[in-house]
């Protein structure tokens, strides 16, 4: 290997993040997914887990996973298109278009994948994307390779994002005039006309702040301009509304026209999913890439990801257990003088600020036997470095309300 060749690209990219503490290392876990792990051999509390409803421990969910490998097999295959396609992937399809209360639902590999492959295919270069700031990057991602016109619309800000909607529609009336204009000096008046398509997304919670859309707003919103509405239920699945259905049962409203979610956090199996209606899914199913062109997911993988929805439909007192965590956790930390927003989802920042000090905390919590991550840019803004907690069904509220106490202990000290 040309080593120098190789520095040229990744060098200074590396020293940089050692500099101002941003550099990345992967954390070693020698036990399951569950509230408690394994660290260096040592028991930890894990307050940083999307595994929101801790399905991924439930005995009868993993017999139900290694039955369906023992059915199915190891892997699927081929893509969806052309041999991957088994009884799973359309079992689960079918349940998520119901679970979500829509008519049609696709899955995909990774939510990382739903986001990517569905904004690039609903939007091309003509297409205006209105893009809350505080979206996640698969959100990001797939407005880049759609090559539409992003305008980012301030954090949750309705009146940014109208006023943003009305600037664009401006641009594309002018460019439109100038367009027939050049065309009917050409004598070719007709061609080349098309609507303004407008297509607003954002998380339903926000991966990062724990803070939700607000639907009811968006959708009046979407209608008023007449403008696509996407929202990304990764965090909202399985965790908002009475039976987990997500942010319109949280709110009881109706639906977005595109709902995108994984199956990788409170489902605790992997893959997304877009559900919506029957033209979007075909849709979708004829020009996303990232459904197309790649292996479909294991069957067996499909087979848990259904069993576990299914679980959740039949179980909402775990969402319910999972909300009175949330709020005995942020009680207990506000007791101890800890300023912590008012959420409804699991996830609870803790706003440290420096880079350093954020890692230094949650490195010594770690040693006290408490796992929260350290969130640092570019996750999140610069100077924003925070403790990101997130919740499980299944933590006792003796184990939080002691986590609260070192929480409040370690940061007075630090
Ligand atoms: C808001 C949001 N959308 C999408 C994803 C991607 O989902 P997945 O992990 O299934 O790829 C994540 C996290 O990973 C997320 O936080």
């Amino acid at each position: 290997m040309n080593e120098q060749i190789l520095d040229f690209f990744t060098k200074d990219a590396l020293e940089a993040a050692r500099a101002n503490n941003t550099y990345r290392t992967l954390r070693h876990i020698s036990s399951p997914e569950a509230s408690h792990v394994t660290i260096a051999g040592k028991d930890t509390v894990l307050l940083a887990s999307n595994s929101y409803l801790d399905l991924a421990n439930v005995s009868e969910l993993k017999q139900a996973m290694a039955d369906a490998v023992l059915e199915w097999g190891t892997g699927s295959g081929g893509a969806r298109l052309t041999t991957g396609n088994k009884t799973p992937h359309d079992e689960l399809e079918e349940f998520i278009a119901k679970f979500k209360g829509e008519e049609a639902a696709i899955a995909f590999n990774t939510g990382y994948m739903a986001n990517v492959g569905t904004i690039s295919a609903l939007c091309s270069k003509n297409d205006f994307i209105f893009s809350d700031e505080l979206n996640h990057a698969s959100i990001i991602d797939g407005i880049r390779l759609s090559r539409a016109k992003c305008f980012v619309y301030k954090h949750n800000d309705m009146a940014d994002l109208e006023r943003a909607i009305e600037t664009a529609k401006a641009e594309f009336l002018a460019q439109s005039a100038s367009a027939s204009a050049a065309l009917s000096d050409a004598g070719n008046a007709k061609q080349g006309a098309h609507p303004f398509r407008g297509l607003i997304v954002t998380d339903a919670v926000f991966s990062m702040d724990g803070d939700l859309a607000n639907l009811p707003e968006l959708l009046r919103i979407a209608k008023a301009h007449g403008v696509l509405l996407m929202i990304d239920e990764a965090h909202a699945t399985g965790v908002l509304g009475r039976t987990g259905r997500g942010l319109a049962e949280h709110y009881n409203c109706e639906h977005a026209d595109v709902t995108v979610g994984t199956l990788s956090k409170a489902v605790a199996a992997e893959g997304g999913f877009v559900a919506g209606s029957k033209q979007l899914i075909e849709f979708l199913k004829n020009k996303s890439r990232s459904f197309i062109f790649t292996t479909a997911m294991a069957p067996a993988v499909a087979a848990a990801a259904l069993r576990n929805l299914q679980f959740i439909d039949a179980h909402p007192e775990r969402v319910q257990q999972l909300r009175d965590n949330v709020k005995f956790f942020c009680d207990a930390l506000r007791l101890h003088g800890l300023q912590v927003p008012q959420t409804e989802s699991a996830i609870i920042p803790i706003i440290i600020g420096d880079e350093a000090k954020a890692l230094r905390i949650s490195e010594t919590l770690q040693n006290e036997g408490v796992l929260i991550p350290a969130i640092r840019y570019p996750t999140v803004a610069k100077g924003q470095a925070r403790l990101r907690a997130s919740l499980m069904a299944t933590h006792t509220h003796e184990e939080l309300a002691l986590a609260a106490k070192e929480i409040a202990e370690v940061l007075s000290k630090t």
